[in-house]
């Protein structure tokens, strides 16, 4: 994070039904039984109209693979300066569902588009601003495939992908968390949700002790 801001900026990464949503919901509780400011948002989306409408075109699974990495740093773009950014300078900490590491992972590594040019329009649309944590939540594709085939609700073109694309997905999001290993964890969540959350919350007391 940048020098003007005073909040923490947590991401939650990883493929599809591997529990991210559970687990900021169970940590935002948490973190506000210490009085924490939190603020839970996600990508694609982020509030307002016009990030809904560019999360229902994105799940659409109608544009081309450059169209769809346009329009996912679009959104982060606007995501961090009407949201991201001013929360973290009234000092909320932030927890987000996906972020930078979900390009990098599905349009990169799982669509074959280039890290390099990539990360260049990631920087671009955060503006300085990075998250102070990753937590990327990581389970054998077939598991999360099980999950996914018994998940109610919302199935995006992403969830409709083959087995390979989910895989390269998996792979794209361990290969960013070493490479980046000064503010990543990766967290096996192939477990009961109360034991992930128990790893998640030993993550956060360890990496901010100031926050409990
Ligand atoms: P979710 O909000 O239900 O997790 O679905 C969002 C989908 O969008 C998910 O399949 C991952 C995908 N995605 C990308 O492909 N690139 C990105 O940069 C982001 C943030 C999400």
């Amino acid at each position: 994070m940048d020098k003007h801001a005073t909040g923490k900026f947590i991401v939650f990464e990883g493929g599809e039904c591997v529990g991210k949503t559970s687990q900021i919901k169970l940590l935002a509780e948490r973190l506000r039984v210490f009085g924490h400011d939190v603020v839970v948002t996600k990508e694609p989306g982020g509030g307002g109209e016009e990030p809904r409408r560019i999360r229902e075109l994105l799940l659409s699974g109608t544009l081309s693979p450059k169209e769809e990495i346009e329009l996912f740093i679009k959104n982060r773009r606007l995501h961090v300066a009407n949201l991201i950014r001013p929360s973290l300078e009234k000092g909320c900490i932030i927890l987000c569902d996906r972020f930078s590491d979900s390009t990098f992972a599905y349009q990169c590594y799982a669509r074959n588009l280039g890290i390099e040019s990539a990360q260049l329009l990631d920087a671009d649309a955060r503006q300085g601003v990075a998250p102070d944590l990753v937590i990327v939540l990581d389970m054998p594709v077939e598991r999360a495939l099980e999950r996914l085939s018994q998940r109610k609700g919302e199935v995006s073109a992403f969830d409709r992908e083959k087995r390979e694309f989910h895989e390269r997905v998996r792979a794209g999001f361990r290969a960013v968390a070493k490479a980046f290993s000064h503010n990543h964890v990766v967290l096996n969540a192939d477990a009961s949700q109360e034991s992930v959350a128990t790893a998640v919350w030993g993550v956060i007391v360890e990496r901010f002790p100031g926050i409990v």
